[in-house]
């Protein structure tokens, strides 16, 4: 299975957010994950459209958008302005998933859900069909550098199950608590797109060299 790590820009450096983006780059990142939080879905405050703006002026890399945010319908067009290339919502924050899903697809851009880790898969079941990714959180939504919830697992390997069996192979990200121990456990259970951010970003290795570990040690699952 192709494996790709998506580093968690929460945990760069903000006031060097593009040499960070460059580091990521030229470790052959595909995929940033941008997290977008407003301080009441999640107990946090982040970024908004205008920073994915200046991102995309600076990067063609995929800009995969989390958003933890209330209504997040309210900001589908202007991350797709800004230019986000994927944006995911969480289930808990909508009570009409597919006009979102329909929303962001209409603007050319890739559909995701997410579930925190105390909802269950089949809050999505009905519209796995439609999405281009599911996000599991293996933390509490709201910071970077907590801890990995193994409990999430199960779910990671239920929906490998459903996408592999699926027409609409849609992809299984997981997203908290990744590190060079949590990862093999995460792609074993049949996740392929890997978030980590404090991982990446601050340990004494270095970005390019965290990236180089965390894909080493996605390989010791057999998968
Ligand atoms: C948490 C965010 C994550 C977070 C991951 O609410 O959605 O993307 O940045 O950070 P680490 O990898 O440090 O747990
Ligand atoms: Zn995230």
């Amino acid at each position: 299975m192709n494996i790709q790590i998506a580093p968690s820009l929460l945990s760069a450096d903000f006031a060097n957010l593009n040499n960070d983006v460059k580091k990521c780059e030229r470790a052959g990142i595909k995929i940033l994950h941008v997290d977008v939080m407003d301080g009441c879905f999640v107990p946090n405050i982040t970024i908004g459209p205008v920073v994915v703006e200046s991102l995309r002026k600076r990067t063609k890399l995929i800009l995969d958008t989390h958003l933890m945010i209330k209504n997040p319908e309210n900001f589908v067009e202007p991350f797709a302005k800004a230019g986000s290339d994927w944006i995911t919502f969480h289930a808990e924050t909508v009570l009409k998933p597919l006009e979102i899903i329909k929303k962001i697809t209409k603007l050319g851009l890739k559909p995701g859900v997410s579930i925190n880790p105390l909802t269950p898969v089949s809050k999505i079941s009905q519209y796995l069909d439609k999405v281009f990714l599911v996000l599991v959180m293996s933390v509490n939504p709201g910071f970077g550098g907590q801890k990995f919830m193994p409990s999430v697992l199960s779910k990671v390997r239920e929906l490998r199950r459903l996408s592999d069996k699926s027409k609409n192979k849609f992809k299984v990200e997981i997203d908290g608590g990744i590190n060079f121990d949590t990862i093999s456990d995460a792609v074993g259970a049949g996740a392929n797109i890997i978030v980590a951010g404090n991982t990446v970003f601050r340990s004494k290795y270095g970005i390019k060299g965290s990236i180089n570990r965390l894909r080493i040690a996605a390989k010791k699952t057999g998968r």
